[in-house]
């Protein structure tokens, strides 16, 4: 009788608040409701003698609680997912958060328009290691794109954790040349359009974001991730997504998994295209 509100609980709850464990003999159910940690215990695992019963959770179980908040990627993934569908936050701020689950302290991955930096910052924060493997190539065109970032890394991370970053002016459609020999390459992010406060003339274009792309498909390793945002709404941007279009659809579905978020009702609104190498 009771295993109907216990699935409810499991369906609204899959988020950084709810998590259900095994214990003894007893299934527990602990989500966080206004700051305070509730837990549902059944008394058995057996579904006939299921009965259940709520107290506050123990402090062990709070601090187990927040631990896993902190530890598990996949909740903050989808409490960002759930936030973008509602309309609270950002395309980029999903795709950071898919990032964290392919990223590894230790990878390489390449920014292929640094802009103001704030994707080179994010990736950096996913591959820097104490040893230093890690490594963010960071690409663009525009001098200024590529101080901007330089500066907004000085600001945000220590000189030796800054120096896992390299800074190339150049164009995209060239990354394979700087890819160090042997190195794999773990992702690949696009930040399409025109830098945001800067010079809105020099914008990302269908020609070389297409050879830009093709070489990104080559040069990823497998379990790697393309990531483009692309931005529809200024002059271009649209043909320059159908560009994309265009070679996302010749990928082979054996090798790869290409997912497109959008908001369906806002046609000028950022496109989130994520390209998963199996
Ligand atoms: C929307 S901004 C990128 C935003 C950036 N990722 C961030 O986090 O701030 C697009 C950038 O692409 C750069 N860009 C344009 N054409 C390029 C090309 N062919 N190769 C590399 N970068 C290019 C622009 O100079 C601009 O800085």
């Amino acid at each position: 009788m009771l295993q109907k509100p216990l699935a409810r609980c499991v369906c609204a709850w899959n988020s950084p608040h709810f998590s259900l464990s095994r214990e003894r003999n007893a299934l527990l159910v602990s989500f966080s409701l206004s700051g305070a940690i509730l837990c549902f215990s059944t008394k058995s695992l057996n579904p006939k003698k299921l009965s259940l019963s709520a107290r506050r959770a123990t402090t062990r179980e709070v601090s187990t609680a927040n631990q896993d908040k902190e530890t598990s990627p996949l909740l903050g993934t989808m409490d960002t997912l759930v936030r973008y569908i509602t309309g609270k936050s950002r395309a980029t701020e999903v795709a950071h958060a898919v990032w964290q689950h392919i990223v590894q302290r230790g990878d390489t991955a390449i920014d292929a328009t640094c802009g103001n930096g704030f994707d080179t910052l994010a990736l950096l924060k996913m591959v820097s290691d104490e040893s230093r493997n890690g490594c963010v190539l960071g690409l663009d065109v525009q001098q200024s794109a590529l101080d901007s970032t330089s500066s907004l890394l000085n600001q945000s991370v220590d000189p030796i954790q800054k120096e896992q970053v390299k800074l190339f002016l150049m164009c995209h459609s060239r990354m394979q040349d700087v890819v160090p020999k042997g190195k794999s390459i773990r992702l690949i992010a696009f930040n399409l359009g025109y830098l945001p406060r800067g010079d809105k003339t020099v914008t990302t274009v269908p020609e070389t974001t297409f050879q830009a792309l093709q070489s990104a498909t080559e040069i990823l390793d497998s379990g790697g991730l393309i990531s483009i945002i692309a931005y529809v709404g200024h002059p271009g941007g649209r043909e320059e997504w159908e560009a994309v279009q265009a070679l996302i659809s010749t990928l082979p579905t054996c090798t790869w998994v290409c997912s497109k978020f959008e908001v369906l009702n806002r046609p000028k609104s950022p496109i989130l295209a994520l390209l998963f190498k199996k």
